[in-house]
């Protein structure tokens, strides 16, 4: 693999690596994580929860889980790159302003810039619904079941310049029953995704994953 990724340090629970999860939506993989955390004596602690989607829903998983939480969304009265480098701009900001030492996106829908990517490379991991490289993008679940494949799953990876393309860390397979429709196979895929993301976070924050 790429020599390019410069890891994390190696954690202990009583100095935990800082993450920030970003999320745009329901928020439902920073649940399983704050779980995770809150049950027992971890190498990691979410710090910050950054959404780009100022409704989204799982901002209430960090306030109810006093987790502090902001939502920064593109902002107004620019065009393109331009508005995309301003918006990671202020995340960026965000990030030193809260000592994050790695970026976990959960849900996150936006595609970071290289300019982003170069920053974090290697401490900034990415969950995506299905076997990489099959089916990345947007509609992984529906490109799956339209392929009719029989098994898809979950990957988590680090995130590089590409879409959906860094380095793989651990995959978990997920079978597609006959009826599946997007919504069932979303949601089991997301049953293993729970789980597969803390541990993957373990084994980042105990020095267990190289590149
Ligand atoms: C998860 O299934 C995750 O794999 C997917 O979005 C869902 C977020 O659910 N991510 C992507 O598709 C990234 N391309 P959640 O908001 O309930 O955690």
């Amino acid at each position: 693999m790429s020599g390019d990724y410069l890891l994390p340090r190696i954690a202990t629970s009583e100095d935990p690596l800082r993450l920030a999860v970003l999320i745009s939506g329901g928020g439902s993989g920073l649940k399983a994580l704050l779980r995770h955390q809150s049950n027992g004596r971890r190498n990691h602690v979410t710090s910050l929860v950054i959404s780009d989607v100022e409704s989204a829903g799982g901002l209430k998983h960090a306030s109810d889980s006093s987790v502090e939480h902001l939502s920064i969304p593109l902002p107004g009265g620019m065009k393109g790159i331009e508005r995309r480098l301003e918006h990671e701009r202020r995340i960026m900001e965000a990030l030193a302003s809260h000592d994050i030492e790695m970026v976990v996106l959960s849900g996150y829908m936006r595609i970071l810039t290289p300019s982003f990517v170069s920053n974090w490379k290697g401490r900034l991991v990415n969950i995506h619904p299905s076997l990489l490289p099959k089916f990345p993008g947007a509609h992984a679940q529906r490109d799956a079941i339209d392929s009719g494949a029989k098994e898809t799953g979950c990957t988590v990876h680090f995130v590089d310049e590409g879409v959906d393309t860094g380095a793989i860390i651990q995959q978990k397979e997920v079978p597609i029953l006959p009826g599946d429709t997007v919504e069932t196979l979303t949601e089991r895929i997301k049953r293993e995704e729970h789980e597969l993301y803390p541990k993957v976070l373990d084994d980042i924050s105990s020095g267990r994953v190289s590149v």
